[in-house]
């Protein structure tokens, strides 16, 4: 990763051409998500960011960066439950004001989680990401995130 500003907008708009780069010529899924979480890590240091992929009613832990978490969230329960089954972004400011947080690590404060969808616009797995400040996350962050997650789908047949 190149070195990258400050300003958030600016971090975003260095960064999604970075990870197209990295994406684009890679196949496969796993790998492109394991980078997609570590560059994002790496550029905004945040204490968890990682996928939850769908499988029937479940999401199941994906590629991620940051501390160990929990494997397996139902539909609808939780943040990243709730994403899966509604289809929309969700954030969080304060996660231990959200009922049925799921509380992988006492550092999480604040949270974003973005579904990524298939072709046939079903959610395929949502993208998670968790910091240690309250309030970190903004529309500024959903909708980079949400072109780094339409990059994900169009790389699925
Ligand atoms: N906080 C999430 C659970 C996943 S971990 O934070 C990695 C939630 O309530 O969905």
């Amino acid at each position: 990763m190149k070195e990258i500003s400050n300003d958030r907008t600016n971090q975003y708009t260095e960064l999604i051409p970075q990870i197209e780069s990295l994406v684009q010529p890679e196949a496969d899924l796993v790998a492109n998500l394991a980078n997609i979480s570590a560059a994002l890590h790496q550029i905004f240091q945040w204490h968890w960011v990682g996928f939850y992929r769908a499988q029937g009613e479940q999401l199941i832990l994906g590629p991620f960066q940051g501390p160990v978490a929990c494997t397996r969230i139902d539909k609808g329960k939780g943040v990243c439950g709730d994403c899966f089954e509604k289809g929309e972004t969700i954030i969080v400011d304060d996660v231990h004001q959200y009922p049925g947080h799921i509380a992988c690590s006492p550092h999480s404060n604040s949270e974003i989680v973005i579904p990524v969808f298939d072709n046939d616009g079903k959610v395929t797995m949502v993208l998670d990401i968790d910091s240690t400040e309250f309030k970190d996350f903004s529309q500024v962050d959903d909708k980079y995130l949400t072109i780094i997650a339409r990059l994900i789908t169009n790389k699925l047949n």
